[in-house]
């Protein structure tokens, strides 16, 4: 097969850990006869700082072009603490979404267990924890209007706007995928507050009887978050909106012992994209100290949904596994033994893929 890949590392430690997802993907490609290629495009503070724009046309395009985008990290602290910044990287990432239509963010969180007692929760409640949580990605507070100011500076608003069509496409690919599971859903949201937490709820119980074999529960929030870190492993699949899954998943986690771990597919209309779920981490970059890992089971996941190429991803998943077992890890996971650099982590990734 052949694989085009628009490759957008981004800020801080972005460049240093799609590198090691690149590497990886060139040996997974090379193993199992597929060609590969690669378009590199500017997203985020270096796109700012290269052409004003977060998300330059130029990237839009290539991303559009392509079959599927690796992406890095935005964010540069430069613009966290200058509120009145005109444009920010963030807007880069936001913008992508929507122009791509990703409007579901699919976010796995899955236990390694010679990680388990890296959890802050006690290992029994998190070995075998195992649930997917899909995140609506183009709607809701993120994008509503109105935003802003008041004209006095002192009142600020943002609105959380959902449409029905907006909440079943996105309810319909969780019951789907719950179906492919252990057909459990959770369906996790603020009815007893927010308007549009209630015309979530009516649109998911419509769609409830197309889905008999599905167990569906419905969750507020604050619930939702205390039974994270109660009993990960009641969870099977679970969606809510924008804002709540933004939240909720790094929540989730830190359940698996790093931040650095989490991959994610954002998939919808045009090209879909896979990102790890942590941030830039400005203070590591250049320094080659990051964990590589969320990325390179992001490209696990690229191969899967992009390509449908199930065995390459097995393939990745399974040197990962491998490395965090022989305790090849990076300074987050070393726990006082020796911590190897990202490039190292990754190269052993490659070699116990070409051996195998
Ligand atoms: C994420 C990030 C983004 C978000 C930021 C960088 C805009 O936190 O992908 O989870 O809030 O969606
Ligand atoms: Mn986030």
């Amino acid at each position: 097969m052949k694989l085009n890949i628009a490759v957008l590392p981004g800020d801080g430690i972005g460049p240093e850990i799609v590198d090691q997802a690149q590497k990886v993907m060139n040996v997974v490609c090379a193993k199992f006869n597929h060609e590969v290629a690669y378009t590199n495009a500017l997203v985020g503070a270096i796109a700012i700082d290269k052409t004003g724009d977060p998300y330059p046309e130029a990237t839009h395009e290539i991303c559009m072009q392509s079959d599927a985008v690796l992406f890095g990290a935005i964010g540069d602290p430069k613009f966290d603490n200058d509120p009145k910044a005109k444009v920010r990287p963030e807007q880069g990432l936001l913008r992508m979404r929507q122009k791509l239509g990703l409007y579901a963010n699919l976010r796995p969180v899955t236990t390694f267990k010679s990680l388990a007692h890296k959890s802050p929760l006690k290992t029994e409640l998190v070995d075998g924890a195992d649930f997917m949580c899909i995140r609506e990605l183009t709607g809701g507070i993120y994008f509503g209007r109105p935003q802003g100011r008041s004209e006095d500076g002192n009142t600020a608003y943002d609105s959380c706007v959902y449409t029905r069509e907006e909440i079943e496409r996105i309810c319909r690919l969780a019951f789907e995928y719950a179906g492919k599971r252990r057909k459990k859903l959770t369906i996790v949201d603020k009815a007893n507050v927010l308007a549009t937490s209630r015309l979530w709820r009516e649109t998911a119980q419509a769609l409830e009887p197309e889905y008999t074999d599905i167990e569906v529960e419905y969750m507020f929030v604050d619930n939702a978050a205390m039974q994270l870190i109660q009993g990960p492993k009641r969870f099977d699949v679970m969606v809510t909106e924008n804002m709540f899954g933004d939240i909720l998943t790094d929540e989730a986690s830190v359940i698996t012992g790093s931040l650095g771990l989490l991959p994610s597919a954002s998939i919808g209309v045009h090209t879909s994209v896979f990102e790890p779920i942590h941030g830039s981490y400005p203070q590591a970059a250049g320094k080659n100290i990051a964990n590589p890992l969320a990325t390179v089971l992001s490209a696990a996941m690229l191969f899967e949904y992009a390509f449908d190429l199930k065995e390459e991803g097995a393939a990745i998943r399974e040197a990962v596994e491998k490395s965090i077992e022989a305790h090849i890890v990076t300074e987050d996971l070393a726990e006082g033994g020796k911590a190897y650099s990202t490039s190292e982590v990754g190269d052993w990734i490659v070699r116990y893929i070409q051996q195998k």
